[in-house]
């Protein structure tokens, strides 16, 4: 964490929209346990950016917002964002990539862990078997928004999308890669495309892959192809550690990893800039059928809010909100997602509860 975010205390926290309201509230809930127990001074602050104050004002996210949170805040914890209303996500674009865009948060760091192997849709496979990183890169590719129709709504009509690579943006998320694998004991990087077909996007991480890798020998480096990569993931994931990839192939590879660690509603992510504020978020869509009903599972929410304190530099209570969440789910206090009968507000409360117990002795 860099001096200037250390001083600064203030966490911004956009519900979004259907589940990302019943989610965040859980998160919330447990940020603001852990924030009196173990004093941490942060102080959440909510916005209520997403598809109803869109329709009502025309407002998504105004470029002061932007730069206010780039300037005064800590983080910011994002719930989730999509409504039916707003078929062509033109909030949640301006929201979301507002966000990733404008504040640079070229990592999307998304790990895959598996607590219990009951979760696990793959035969005989434990939580020794489960355990990686992704790492996507989160403000290039697919995802720049360029391209344009030609002759729309005609018989004739031609749609292109436009794959942006820059040599600075792919050298930049492969050396992140490499960097969390020595820091974190790891001793294989798996770099993931599709440079037998997309020969020039290829070409190109391929050399940087080649480039960085020589600035950590004591990493193996490994390629595989994406769509090897998908088979991989289900038939041995346990030979992964950190996973490397472009927007779009990780946006995809780590909804089967969330698959492998229980569900869509397991999985965590953060947005990251290492030399600015950072957006957490949990993996999941907002789910709208869910929406209110006190039914969506809140653990991918709540283990985001712990990658969140983690980044901050709380590592022991990042730590203890992973293991409470570990313990509800052993204890079977889950969502029905999960195979179990508690609603989301309850299995929230079941995660404070194990954390009360948990913290008794180590917070300050
Ligand atoms: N980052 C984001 O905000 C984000 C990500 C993905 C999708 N979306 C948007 O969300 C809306 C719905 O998209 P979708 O249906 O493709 O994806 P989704 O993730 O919202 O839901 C897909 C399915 O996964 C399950 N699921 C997801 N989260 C769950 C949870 N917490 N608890 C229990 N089950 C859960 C449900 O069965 C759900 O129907 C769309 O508008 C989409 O664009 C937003």
């Amino acid at each position: 964490m860099s001096p200037a975010l250390a001083q600064k205390q203030k966490i911004a926290i956009i519900p979004g929209d259907g589940i990302g309201v019943d989610v965040t509230g859980e998160a919330v809930k447990v940020l603001e346990l852990i924030n009196a127990r173990g004093r941490l001074e942060l102080e959440f602050i909510q916005f209520d950016y997403g598809a109803e104050k869109y329709l009502s004002t025309g407002i998504s996210l105004p470029k002061q917002q932007l730069e206010d949170f780039r300037d005064n805040y800590a983080a910011i914890f994002l719930g989730a964002l999509g409504d039916p209303r707003i078929p062509d996500m033109a909030h949640a674009r301006d929201i979301l990539f507002g966000m990733r865009f404008g504040l640079d948060l070229f990592v999307n760091f998304r790990p895959v862990k598996l607590f219990d192997e009951t979760l696990c849709p793959l035969k005989g496979k434990t939580p020794n078997d489960v355990n990686f990183v992704v790492f996507r890169e989160n403000t290039e590719g697919l995802y720049v928004g360029i391209g344009g129709f030609f002759k729309k709504g005609t018989k004739d009509e031609i749609a292109i999308q436009e794959s942006v690579n820059t040599y600075k943006g792919v050298e930049r998320i492969i050396r992140y890669a490499f960097t969390y694998a020595r820091q974190h004991g790891h001793t294989k990087v798996t770099m993931s495309d599709k440079n037998n077909a997309l020969r020039f996007e290829g070409d190109l991480w391929h050399r940087v892959f080649q480039q960085v890798s020589e600035d950590y020998p004591e990493i193996e480096k490994e390629h595989m192809f994406v769509d090897a990569l998908a088979m991989q993931l289900i038939k041995r994931p346990e030979q992964f550690q950190v996973i490397v990839t472009n927007n779009m192939f990780g946006d995809i590879i780590t909804d089967i990893g969330a698959q492998l660690q229980g569900g869509l509603g397991m999985a965590a992510s953060g947005n990251i800039n290492p030399n600015g504020v950072c957006m957490f978020e949990p993996v999941h869509g907002s789910a709208p059928k869910y929406a209110g009903r006190n039914v969506a599972n809140p653990f991918g929410a709540i283990l985001t809010a712990g990658l969140m304190l983690e980044h901050l530099g709380f590592k022991k209570e990042a730590l203890l909100i992973e293991q409470s969440v570990c313990m509800a789910v052993h204890e079977k206090k889950v969502t029905s997602d999960m195979g179990g009968s508690l609603g989301t507000k309850e299995s929230g409360d079941a995660v404070c509860d194990f954390l009360q117990h948990l913290s008794g002795n180590t917070l300050r």
